[in-house]
């Protein structure tokens, strides 16, 4: 028999909603939020009220797309946490209601495990997944994390970011380049036409597997203080190569640390998730180390990489499986919790 997911996912600035039949994807719809690009990053208050305006017709959307009714679901998956707090509480009250409404299961999906499990979500773009245990960066704007996957709820975080994360210095360093928000995908494109050696930046010192971003964006900004002073035009004239070196360098950061975690555990099979592995130069080095190193690499779809709720009902549908469900009285979390 076949088995319907509802995923609801709104725990930033993107209202999405997905219908899988398993882990096959039937749907899936995001409405991007514009009016944050103004201000220059997500204002929460903004959010929030966007995700209360456009929860229903997306819903609606992906139901129509998925061609089912909402009678045939078998329960619906939502982010419970991390994100912003206003935001998550519009997708979990949406959930606990419209499942109530239709006397099926709720079931809460962690933000960051779902971008790991995107990988599972099968779709013409996406027929091979990893097997367990793999390895996974996940890098997105709030966090960057090499975690062990050995199951589909068993995961273990071996290093992660003591300050910013990996797409938070993409943003930064876009910002003080006056490049739009989000930054991240201004920098790749950019890149493209840069030389990645044209200027050298510092990697922190810190734990083995751990991560820090915060010195890299303060010494980028030392830095271009300093070159303007002697011109103005120092990054309106090498724009490219800025891009290109400061994206070198995070990639550096991401890569020697996933390095070291496949040396220390020995598995191979390694992934990526969160936005920022829609980055051209981190999916191009990680097809390098498959071959220098003899990795397994998994990269997500594009359309997989950013928030999406299919990601939210794939892992809705392994907690199915297993009949973890959520009760009425739950109430999302804004950050921390990994369970
Ligand atoms: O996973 P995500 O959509 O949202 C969070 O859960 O945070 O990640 C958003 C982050 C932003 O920092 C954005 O700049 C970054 O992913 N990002 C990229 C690219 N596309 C998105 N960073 C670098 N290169 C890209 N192509
Ligand atoms: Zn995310």
């Amino acid at each position: 028999m076949s088995i319907y997911i509802l995923g609801i996912e709104s725990s930033c600035d993107d209202t999405s909603a997905s219908v899988l039949e398993g882990t096959k994807m039937l749907s899936s719809i995001i409405a991007n939020q514009e009016v944050h690009r103004l201000y220059g990053g997500v204002v929460p208050e903004l959010a929030s009220r966007a995700h209360q305006q456009n929860i229903i017709p997306v819903v609606e959307v992906a139901l129509q797309q998925a061609n089912i009714t909402k009678k045939q679901l078998n329960a619906v998956a939502f982010t419970r946490g991390p994100g912003l707090l206003g935001s998550l509480l519009v997708g979990t009250s949406f959930a606990k209601a419209f499942a109530m409404g239709l006397g099926i299961p709720i079931i809460e999906v962690d933000h960051l495990k779902a971008h790991i499990l995107s990988h599972f979500i099968t779709d013409d773009s996406q027929k091979e997944h990893p097997e367990f245990p793999f390895l996974c960066l996940t890098v997105s704007g709030g966090h960057t994390q090499i975690v062990k996957v050995n199951s589909a709820s068993d995961m273990e975080i071996l290093g992660k970011t003591i300050d910013d994360a990996a797409g938070e210095a993409f943003d930064k360093a876009a910002k003080i380049m006056g490049l739009p928000y989000p930054g991240g995908p201004e920098i790749d494109k950019l890149a493209k036409a840069g030389n990645p050696r044209a200027f050298k930046f510092p990697e922190p010192k810190v734990g083995e597997m751990d991560y820090s971003f915060s010195g890299l964006k303060t010494s980028f900004l030392y830095f271009l203080r300093d070159r303007l002073k002697e011109d103005g035009n120092f990054i309106e004239k090498n724009k490219a190569d800025l891009a290109a070196s400061i994206q070198n360098t995070i990639i550096s950061i991401l890569l020697k640390k996933l390095k070291i975690a496949v040396d220390k555990t020995g598995i191979k099979q390694v992934a990526v998730a969160g936005g920022v592995s829609a980055n051209s130069g981190l999916r191009n080095t990680m097809l390098e180390n498959a071959d220098k190193y003899g990795w397994k690499v998994f990269l997500p779809p594009l359309k997989f990489t950013t928030d999406n709720a299919a990601m939210i009902a794939v892992a809705g549908y392994f907690k199915y499986l297993e009949k973890d469900f959520a009760s009425q009285d739950i109430a999302p979390y804004a950050r921390g919790v990994f369970k």
